[in-house]
């Protein structure tokens, strides 16, 4: 793949058994028209939701289901198939698909292939919202990363069960664009880069939290744009709706500490970027039980959380830390002395209040280091991801041994 765009591609799209299956027919015909070649393998179950003559109509080639076919087999068998492939991307992936290929199964053509194949696998999870949080959902996740298959999703939102949560496939268009980007060697390739975002939530009892108006779009932006340079990403995310960038792995959280214990699990860690609204306090005892209203006032006990990014820049080896400075006053002065406190090698400061800084589409920002300073104007929050990272990367030329 390295220096082409996915275009001209051998894709082999797996589809399995969820009703998000008719969504394929649109991944497939926009692959198409990009002008990939396309063959498309699909599981028993998928052939519930969707018939093969469909793909078959869509793709221009025959569409595979069984592994032992022996006219099928005749013609290009599985292991030319699994050669031919230049990618794999099996969308949607249901839980048990993910489940069949962590524990390394080979019980249909879609499992065999995947095991037979040196192209890339990449995954686009659908599922109902309990499943997809179920530990042996999330433990399968974590094993297939760890082998190397990249996630494209899931995103979060309603459901065709009539839920509403994360769990929902990305968009065929989003998936297409995804695999048709550039795939060059991007210039963080090789990096192991932590972001978080969205604030957090500290219970004050079992319905009522602290929280902050934070939606995560900034640390999202960088997540997507570390991962579309080549970046290992994980995203340590706050409550949010937004849909996780694709490649990136997704890590929920709710509260300061969860999220602390989430950053601290992470061992390797070249970059760290620390994008979240952490509340800087928690309720000392949330009440187990709904409080009841009553005439008196009530008064909340709180006990400050741990400082995530002063604990970051404190480890080693080191990574470079990048933090975020949310000021409604004397910006320059007040970023300056966090970036001095907290041990960050660069800040990014932003004044904050009605309609500016948290949940809006765009920011303005200074950005402060050691050695110098740039002023990036106002931009939707995407364009200034962008910019960080180069700045980042410049000051990674500049000042080689800034961190590791
Ligand atoms: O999410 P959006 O709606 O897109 O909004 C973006 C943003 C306004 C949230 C973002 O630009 C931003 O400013 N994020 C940091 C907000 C913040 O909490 O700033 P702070 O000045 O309180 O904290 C300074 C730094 O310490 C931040 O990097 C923060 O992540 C970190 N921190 C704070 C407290 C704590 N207990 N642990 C931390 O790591």
């Amino acid at each position: 793949m390295s220096g082409s765009s996915a275009n001209n591609q051998r894709i082999l799209v797996g589809v399995s058994g969820g009703i998000a299956a008719y969504k394929a027919v649109v991944l497939v015909r926009r692959l198409i028209d990009a002008g990939c070649e396309v063959r498309v393998v699909m599981t028993e179950a998928a052939t519930r939701f969707v018939t093969p003559l469909t793909f078959q109509a869509v793709s221009g080639q025959p569409v595979r289901v069984t592994l032992l076919d022996a006219e099928a087999e005749s013609g290009m068998d599985h292991i030319a198939l699994a050669r031919w492939a230049q990618r794999v991307v099996i969308a949607p992936a249901t839980a048990d698909i993910m489940a069949r290929l962590a524990a390394g199964m080979a019980d249909d053509l879609l499992t065999t292939l995947c095991l037979a194949t040196e192209a890339p696998v990449q995954l686009a999870p659908a599922m109902n919202r309990q499943m997809w949080a179920h530990p042996a959902t999330q433990a399968n996740y974590a094993r297939l990363v760890e082998r190397g298959v990249t996630m494209l999703g899931p995103d979060a939102g309603f459901q065709a069960c009539g839920e509403t949560g994360a769990g929902r496939m990305m968009e065929p268009e989003a998936i297409a664009e995804a695999l048709l980007a550039e795939d060059a060697p991007g210039d963080m390739a090789g990096l192991d880069v932590v972001v978080t975002a969205s604030g957090t939530r500290e219970p004050i009892d079992p319905v009522r939290f602290l929280a902050n108006r934070s939606s995560g779009r900034m640390g999202f932006a960088l997540a997507a744009e570390a991962s579309r340079r080549g970046a290992r990403v994980t995203l340590i995310a706050g409550p949010s709706s937004l849909a996780t960038p694709a490649g990136v792995r997704r890590v929920d959280v709710e509260t300061a500490a969860q999220m602390q214990v989430a950053v601290e699990s992470i061992e390797s860690m070249d970059l760290f970027i620390g994008a979240a609204a952490v509340a800087d306090y928690r309720v000392a005892r949330p009440a187990e039980q709904k409080l009841k209203k009553s005439g008196a006032s009530l008064s909340l006990d709180l006990l400050p959380n741990p400082d995530i990014i002063a604990a970051v820049a404190q480890r080693e080896p080191r990574p470079f830390v990048i933090g975020f400075a949310a000021e409604t006053e004397r910006l320059a002065e007040h970023a300056a002395a966090k970036r001095q406190a907290k041990g960050m090698d660069l800040i990014c400061a932003n004044e904050v209040g009605a309609g500016r800084g948290f949940d809006t589409p765009d920011n303005t920002l200074l950005l402060l280091w050691q050695d110098g300073e740039r002023a990036l104007p106002r931009a939707a929050k995407e364009r200034l991801a962008t910019q960080i990272l180069d700045t980042y990367l410049q000051i990674k030329q500049d000042f080689p041994h800034a961190s590791r």
